[in-house]
């Protein structure tokens, strides 16, 4: 490297100036040092894993990589061993060839969240879907941004109207939980999630589709949130043909885009279909990087990364914005004990399990009333609300627990009284359950038709024992107790 200031010739003063010149010129080079580009080549490519030696790029940033025909394909970097950088694919990986050259490009490019961002369908990576001009202009999104400090969340306190009676009613939900839909494929997650965005009240809905049928993007777009609904709608979409690293992006970024307009106060719907799937596409990437497999193939990181996701939802400081978030979670095979369901019931704050049994049965919303739990719902409703609904628990558990009975018809009216008021109230209790796809119950009407379940029972001069329960919640709340 040449220097600009040489020293021959001076003396006193003049070596002053040259070395206050040199210094000024080192420090300038030190405040935009020369960006240095090391490329390296490619190795290996299998599966998913590229590998490249001699390649200088720190995890998390991006290389472009020389394919056939000056064809560029897109990767970023995910681990390294020894000399050995790994990447994976965010574009079509075809056209590669063995020593093609690996350029560090630098950090991938942030998205640019601002108001235009609303009505808008992106994928992973923050480039728009639909058609329309690209974002420029606003506050560059981080996809990991640091924690926020669990003191400085304003507690759960309000109640969250969702349009569904079993939930409004039974399973309360409060404005800033996180809530998952456990079920099986094809119980009716989807659904009953589309449902939800449609008829809870928000200021903003954003929606990470992640991992899922692509038929399903356009369908939220167009059926479930339609025109109205997308005007104050963002869409990240990474269906299932996406690479695992922009599924696990598309879920990130859907995440910082809620965090956004929480930041902004207002109070955000951020819903992931599916949990599962970016649980999935962290295994693929894990896996295919050489992390030892733990529990049924998921290697610890995604155990890691599940919390990492979920936290970020909630509360933001008492009087700004909130993030209500709901996640659809996939139990294999109907396994309730499936790694990363149980792994979603234990982070989040409540969790609304489907059953196939009601499902086959044209019982809708399949909610399985005996295995949910909403965990805020004691700091959102009233006593009576919470009395009334142990009631229906327990008159529904004791249907159920004795369903063998009748189907072999050992029953008979009399030998238990409590399970004679069971069978009375069971058909009331089933239709209270079930709702039409295109029907909402405000949780006004949901508190009320609650109420009323067992007020009309005693009325109707029905039940022996619903006419006992109108005359004193003490004993209810005894014998629900008991029950539950
Ligand atoms: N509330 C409902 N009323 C009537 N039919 C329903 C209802 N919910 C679900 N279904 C039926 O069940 C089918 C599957 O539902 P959905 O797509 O929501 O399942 P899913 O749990 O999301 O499945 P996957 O895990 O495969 O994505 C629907 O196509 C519909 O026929
Ligand atoms: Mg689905």
């Amino acid at each position: 490297m040449s220097e600009a200031v040489s020293e021959n010739g001076l003396q006193g003063g003049g070596r002053a100036r040259l070395w206050r010149a040199r210094l000024a010129q080192r420090r300038a080079r030190l405040r935009k040092p020369l960006p240095l580009v090391v490329e390296g080549r490619l190795t290996r490519l299998v599966g998913l894993t590229l590998e490249a030696v001699g390649c200088r790029a720190a995890v998390g940033e991006r290389c472009l990589i020389r394919g056939a025909g000056e064809h560029m394909v897109e990767a970023e970097v995910v681990g390294f061993a020894g000399e050995k950088t790994y990447l994976m694919p965010t574009t079509d990986m075809r056209g590669l060839l063995p020593n093609a050259a690996v350029i560090p490009a630098g950090a991938s490019a942030a998205l640019l969240a601002g108001p235009a961002l609303l009505g808008r369908v992106l994928d992973g990576a923050g480039r728009p879907l639909d058609g329309g001009p690209p974002l420029t202009g606003g506050q560059p999104l981080s996809l990991t941004p640091p924690p926020v400090n669990p003191l400085e969340r304003a507690p759960i306190r309000e109640p969250l109207d969702v349009g569904i009676r079993a939930i409004n009613a039974l399973l309360t939900i409060g404005r800033g939980q996180r809530l998952g839909l456990f079920a099986g494929s094809g119980v009716g997650k989807s659904v009953l999630l589309g449902m939800m965005t449609r008829y809870t009240e928000a200021d903003v809905t954003v929606v990470g589709l992640v991992g899922e049928r692509g038929r399903e993007v356009k369908e939220f777009t167009d059926n479930i949130l339609g025109r109205a609904g997308m005007s104050r709608a963002v869409v990240v979409a990474t269906p299932a043909d996406m690479p695992p690293l922009m599924r696990l992006h598309g879920a990130m970024l859907a995440t910082s885009i809620a965090e956004y307009f929480r930041d902004q106060g207002l109070k955000v719907l951020l819903l992931m279909d599916s949990l599962t799937r970016f649980a999935q596409a962290q295994r693929e990437i894990a896996l295919a990087i050489g992390e030892p497999p733990a529990t049924r193939g998921y290697p610890p990181s995604v155990f890691a990364r599940l919390p990492q996701l979920v936290e970020r939802a909630g509360n933001g400081p008492p009087g700004r914005g909130s993030i209500t978030a709901l996640y659809t979670v996939l139990t294999e095979g109907d396994d309730p004990q499936d790694p990363v369901a149980d792994a979603a019931r234990a982070i989040l704050d409540g969790h609304i399990v489907l059953s196939r049994e009601l499902a086959d049965a044209g019982h809708y919303p399949a909610i399985d009333i005996e295995s949910s739990v909403s965990r805020v719902m004691n700091d959102v409703t009233g006593d009576d609300q919470q009395a009334l609904a142990r009631r229906f628990k327990a008159l529904y558990a004791t249907y159920r627990a004795n369903r063998d009975l009748f189907s072999v018809g050992a029953y008979r009216r009399g030998g238990d009284p409590v399970l004679d008021e069971a069978v009375d109230y069971h058909p009331r209790l089933t239709a209270f359950l079930q709702q039409g796809i295109q029907e909402k119950v405000t949780l006004a009407q949901s508190r009320q038709a609650l109420g009323a379940l067992f007020e009309d029972a005693a009325q109707d001069g029905g039940p022996a024992a619903a006419r006992a329960a109108a005359q004193g919640s003490t004993r209810d709340g005894a014998r629900s107790g008991a029950g539950a």
